[in-house]
């Protein structure tokens, strides 16, 4: 016989941007998160899990080719969720499995992403938070969200963060077993649907630094991140919730970008330096700033995660159509600059 249970996972974009963890083993922050889940149609991971007694051990395909689970993350993720697994029963199928015996049984894991990887757009977040959903789903978790969002924090710390749709926040917590680290959500995607989510993919190239090594520098080395994560971003946290409540756009905006330019800022306070916007990303900046200034009133937020590529939250449909002419008109695709698509998340929380 065979089990099998399958979920789909959209990825996430932080507003307030995690950068810096205090525990690298459990995936523990130095600062609260909050990021917006993108639509499922545009970018995420659908997972299917399968348990069989014919199977000899755990293996896992990403997107048709296998991979090794033997990285500390996944093997934390799988005990954590083997640990908590409980009785099972198909009637239909004549199946019975008793909690004890997840522990001898082994797992078919096949993960698809249905934009390129290559596009260097995120892809652990959803990734994670898929495999822990979809795992716990066969294995007849009792679990709450939060909680199986501290198991997906431990495949990836962003991860956490999407296993509710709208705008969700990851708690730091106190604790040093990451008990309370976990994350809620604080609005669901029905609460501030008439924003509009454009990624401009600025380069489809792997970034240099990834995400883990990165922070880790930033860690051990920049001051500007120890004032950020104790002075600025718990302040800000309150301020950006308030916002998202209110939907108030302006300092929504304000926020988002202030944000993730202290986060890249952070970057380059780390030694050696580390660059993850380009030309191209600054050039995009500037633009939208200037356009914000001239409407008065903000219209575009912009923020970049660990690589070039633009996230641009628009406050509503007819704003992002006006964005994107300029966009198209400004950077033209395989013009000199290397911008060469354009995602359209439309609707996109
Ligand atoms: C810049 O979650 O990819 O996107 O926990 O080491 O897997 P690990 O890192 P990851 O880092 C994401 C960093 C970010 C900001 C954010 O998503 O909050």
């Amino acid at each position: 016989w065979i089990l099998m249970a399958t979920a789909q996972t959209p990825t996430n974009i932080a507003v307030i941007k995690y950068w810096g963890k205090r525990d690298e083993n459990l995936i523990l922050p130095v600062n609260d998160s909050i990021s917006v889940t993108l639509d499922p149609d545009h970018l995420c991971t659908t997972t299917t899990v399968a348990v069989s007694p014919s199977f000899d051990q755990d293996r896992m395909w990403l997107n048709g080719k296998e991979i090794s689970l033997s990285g500390g993350r996944y093997q934390n993720c799988l005990r954590e969720i083997r640990s908590r697994a409980c009785d099972v029963e198909d009637k239909e199928k004549g199946i019975k499995i008793e909690k004890k015996d997840w522990e001898k049984l082994h797992l078919h894991i096949a993960s698809y992403n249905n934009f390129p990887t290559a596009a260097g757009l995120a892809s652990s977040a959803a990734g994670f938070a898929c495999l822990v959903f979809s795992l716990a789903k066969l294995m007849n978790l009792k679990e709450n969200q939060s909680q199986l969002s501290a198991i997906a924090r431990q495949g990836s710390g962003s991860a956490c963060r999407s296993l509710f749709g709208g705008f969700v926040k990851w708690i730091m917590g106190k604790e040093d077993n990451g008990s309370d680290s976990l994350a809620v959500q604080l609005v669901d995607e029905e609460h501030w649907n008439e924003l509009v989510i454009i990624i401009a993919v600025v380069s489809s190239r792997q970034k240099e630094t990834s995400s883990t090594s990165g922070m880790r520098e930033s860690v051990q080395t920049s001051l500007l991140l120890q004032h950020r994560a104790k002075e600025i971003v718990p302040k800000r946290v309150v301020q950006m919730e308030k916002a998202i409540q209110n939907r108030d756009f302006p300092s929504f905006a304000q926020l988002t970008c202030a944000d993730s330019n202290q986060f890249h800022a952070v970057c380059l306070d780390s030694s050696p330096p580390i660059f993850y916007m380009n030309d191209t990303s600054h050039r995009i900046i500037s633009y939208v700033e200037k356009w914000n200034r001239s409407e008065g009133s903000p219209q575009v937020a912009y923020t970049f995660d660990a690589g070039p590529n633009a996230v641009l939250i628009a406050r509503n449909r007819k704003v992002a159509a006006q964005l994107l002419q300029k966009l198209l008109f400004f950077f033209p695709p395989n013009s000199d600059t290397d911008l060469n698509s354009y995602v359209l998340g439309d609707n996109s929380i």
